[in-house]
């Protein structure tokens, strides 16, 4: 069972145990800078997130199993295809892709929407990231169009949640 909890600022270590391993960075990164961020990168990371937090009360959770860090689950307000929208994403340690993680913390993030009130998320994906896609079906969002960002294309997917 993953413990989801909110995000706290002392997190910068748990983030770079994500994000400072090479095989997740890479599909955060362009091609042409394809090395793993650093503590100081996650510190900064986990700055804007518990300044998200602070303004909205909500925002990225991390998942704990036995207090290891298995990887993110994240709502945040997000600007894609030129709309305001609240996304919905994940992020998982590589050492447990493919154990359904991935599917649960998404999860999390969409009842944690639902629980707002929100009538409607997104996700999104590079085009080549299947397993980020699946999941994104699983959760019952549709694909909406592609889209460029950060200068890949991207799939933009959505789920409008009932009243
Ligand atoms: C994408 C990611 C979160 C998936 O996490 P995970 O814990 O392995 O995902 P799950 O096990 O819950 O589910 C993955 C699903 O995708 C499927 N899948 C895996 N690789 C796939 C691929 N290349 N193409 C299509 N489907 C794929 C799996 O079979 C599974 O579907 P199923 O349950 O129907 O069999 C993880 O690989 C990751 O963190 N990647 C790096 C960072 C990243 O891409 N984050 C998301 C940015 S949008």
């Amino acid at each position: 069972m993953i413990d989801v909890r909110p995000l706290r600022a002392s997190d910068a270590a748990a983030v770079h145990g994500l994000l400072g391993d090479p095989h997740v960075a890479s599909w955060f990164r362009p091609d042409d800078q394809p090395e793993p961020y650093t503590l100081s990168d996650c510190q900064e990371l986990v700055d804007r997130q518990m300044g998200h937090w602070a303004a909205h009360q909500f925002g990225m959770c991390l998942g704990w199993e036995d207090e290891e860090c298995v990887g993110w689950s994240v709502l945040q307000h997000t600007i894609a295809a030129g709309f305001s929208e609240v996304e919905i994403g994940w992020t998982v340690a590589s050492a447990r892709w493919g154990q359904g993680v991935g599917t649960e913390l998404g999860q999390h993030a969409l009842d944690r929407a639902r629980g707002l009130g929100l009538r409607s998320i997104i996700a999104y994906a590079r085009v080549d990231n299947g397993a980020s896609r699946r999941i994104m079906e699983k959760l019952g969002l549709s694909y909406e169009r592609d889209f460029e960002h950060a200068g890949r294309p991207h799939a933009l997917y959505r789920r409008l949640l009932g009243a």
